[in-house]
């Protein structure tokens, strides 16, 4: 299930209206394999640049190779999980892969394995603690086997327990299953856990690669 290229952006533009760009010519590329993160003040275009991966809103300019599918996990997992139970919204992202009813409940099964929820598919979504249902949202990408992972800002609710729980799991995942992962964050100590960031400043790719390098610019 692994791509060998993983996600590509080359030349990458965009505005929203009124001339404005939202992103100025973005190129960057997420190995499969690897966790990278996506650094920007407020403004800055990181959601635009997820939004038009995920396909989300329309292509302007430029060029976007992702393997698909392409799985999206939001900030508040609450705009996301859409059934009562656990098990059934898992299920409820394969409704277009025509699975019998069996392959169905094992993939399921699997997926909540994967994200350490083992055992809670009749647990409803509402009785979830915020860490376990961004996982249940992760659930839902391995369940579609998802070959890249967009994840918008996934621990801004989360206290540091769960933060760093989502931060293992996505980089295990991400690991194991040759996923190319894009992680958008504000917190400079999750940089920790990546391959390589990417610093968006105005629209435009400011800087790009090694982690350590892209904190010290972020500091001076
Ligand atoms: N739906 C929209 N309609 C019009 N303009 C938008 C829309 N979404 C974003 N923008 C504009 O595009 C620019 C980039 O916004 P974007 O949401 O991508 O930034 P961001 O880096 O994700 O910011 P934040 O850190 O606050 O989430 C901003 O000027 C914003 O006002
Ligand atoms: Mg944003």
């Amino acid at each position: 299930m692994s791509s060998d290229t993983g996600l590509v952006v080359q030349d990458l533009s965009f505005s929203w209206g009124a001339g404005k760009l939202a992103l100025d010519r973005c190129s960057l590329q997420v190995p499969a394999g690897e966790l990278w993160m996506l650094l920007g003040a407020n403004g800055s275009g990181k959601s635009t640049l997820l939004r038009l991966i995920a396909k989300l809103i329309p292509l302007q300019e430029g060029i976007i190779i992702a393997p698909q599918p392409v799985g999206f996990v939001f900030q508040n997992p609450d705009h996301q999980l859409v059934m009562p139970t656990a098990g059934a919204d898992v299920a409820f992202g394969l409704v277009a892969e025509n699975l019998t009813l069996a392959q169905t409940h094992t993939r399921v099964r699997s997926a909540l394995d994967a994200v350490g929820l083992g055992g809670l598919e009749r647990r409803p979504v509402y009785a979830l603690s915020g860490g376990q249902k961004q996982r249940l949202a992760v659930a839902g990408m391995v369940a579609r086997q998802c070959q890249v992972l967009l994840l918008d800002e996934p621990t801004a609710l989360l206290d540091p327990e769960s933060q760093t729980a989502l931060l293992e799991l996505v980089r295990q995942l991400v690991r194991q299953q040759g996923v190319a992962a894009l992680w958008v964050t504000h917190r400079l100590g999750e940089l920790e856990y990546c391959d390589g960031a990417v610093l968006l400043q105005g629209g435009k790719v400011a800087a790009q690669g090694d982690p350590e390098k892209l904190v010290g610019l972020l500091k001076v």
